[in-house]
């Protein structure tokens, strides 16, 4: 038998998120997620609505903008240490190294150092697996421009920063995700923010989490051609495979996030991107999964049009995961706050069901 995975089970009360499953809606603290991004909300933006009442700076934006500019050049010193132990290693297998090199106190919060260190990290372990040196962040600049400038060594156009910031506004908050769990499931033992998001970075890895949108294009590649979709899908269904960017434990309608990031990747490379070919992708795929799971209703969910406006942003696919962190950091720092703050250590129970020794006689 399958175990529940903890379907249905409340595990915090948070004023962060609500994931509304059978409406397909996502609102942060107040603000539909559509709403946000269709106002221009940035990164720094989301951050400090997120962390408005856990953290000094939190509610202020331009103080928000400015400790994660701080943070960024701190993060920058570390890059001697971190990239010569990069090696073959993938880009997060080299973020949890250089979270790991994070210390707990330090003068500057460590939510700041932690959601800075990421970008800066990403872009220079990403610049160093093509033989080119890093580029040092320009503190005076948001999250997603300075990213896009640190990773290309030119600054990138208003129009990619305002879909990067799209990007990571959509996916820094979404509940009680398994991230988001993992985080607050450390903070609840007083080990420490760093640890958390550190933890969150490690369970987000995972294909069934934040590590699918590589494989969507990796799916999109395979398929090749509109004659070969059905194909494709059904003998992939049949081998048992699961069709990356479907399905979600809480929706049971379309994922709003999808709906956000659609238009945005639509918007991106001048429309000269593969929006076309994924939109009949995506509608055979939900078709062939009615089809196979006729009592679970499985939709298209945020990884699917993430890949497409990732990939518009020439971000390279092996990097998709270490720039959903970008975004998801924000929450999980979020979360660890106030599970500090509100919480009492999390201790399920598990039920034995294996054998008991003989009774002595
Ligand atoms: N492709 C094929 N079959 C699927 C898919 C899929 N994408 N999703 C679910 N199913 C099947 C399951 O295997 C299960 O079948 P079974 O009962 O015969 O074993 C049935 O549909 C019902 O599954 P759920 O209970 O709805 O799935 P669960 O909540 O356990 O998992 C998950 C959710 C992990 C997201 C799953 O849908 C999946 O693996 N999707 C593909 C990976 C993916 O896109 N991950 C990103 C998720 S979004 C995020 O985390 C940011």
């Amino acid at each position: 038998m399958k175990a529940a995975g903890l379907d249905g089970v409340v595990a915090a009360e948070t004023v962060l998120s609500m994931v509304d499953g059978e409406a397909g809606r996502l609102v942060i603290r107040g603000h539909e997620l559509r709403d946000l991004v269709a106002s221009g909300t940035t990164f720094e933006d989301v951050a400090a609505l997120l962390w408005d009442g856990f953290a000094a700076e939190g509610g202020n934006p331009a103080v928000v903008r400015h400790g994660l500019g701080s943070a960024r050049s701190r993060a920058w010193a570390l890059l001697p240490q971190l990239l010569p132990a990069a090696g073959t290693l993938g880009p997060v297998e080299v973020l949890r190294i250089g979270l790991g090199m994070l210390p707990d106190d330090d003068a500057l919060p460590a939510h700041l150092r932690a959601v800075g260190a990421l970008p800066v990290m990403t872009a220079a372990l990403l610049r160093h697996a093509a033989g080119k040196a890093p580029v040092e962040p320009d503190p005076s600049l948001g999250t997603a421009a300075d990213f896009l400038r640190m990773l290309r060594g030119v600054p990138a156009s208003a129009s990619e920063v305002a879909a990067l910031d799209a990007y990571l506004v959509t996916v820094a908050d979404h509940g009680m995700n398994a991230s988001t769990f993992t985080a607050r499931v450390i903070a609840s033992t007083q080990a420490g923010l760093v640890s958390a998001v550190l933890g969150g970075l490690c369970a987000l890895k995972g294909p069934l989490h934040g590590g699918a949108p590589g494989p969507v294009l990796d799916m999109l590649d395979d398929i090749g051609s509109e004659a070969n979709i059905m194909p494709w899908l059904r003998s992939a269904i049949d081998r048992g495979q699961r069709l990356m960017g479907f399905g979600h434990r809480i929706y049971r309608v379309r994922d709003p996030r999808a709906d956000v990031l659609k238009p945005v990747a639509a918007r991106l490379a001048g429309g000269r991107n593969r929006i076309a070919f994924a939109e009949q992708v995506e509608q055979a795929a939900i078709a062939v999964l009615a089809e196979r799971q006729p009592n679970r209703r499985l939709d298209t969910n945020v990884e699917f049009y993430t890949a497409l406006v990732l990939e518009a942003l020439q971000l390279p696919r092996a990097a998709f995961t270490a720039v959903f962190a970008i975004g998801r950091s924000a929450g999980w720092c979020a979360h660890v706050m106030e599970q500090e703050q509100t919480g009492r250590i999390i201790r399920p129970q598990s039920r034995y069901v294996g054998p008991l020794p003989a009774e002595a006689a």
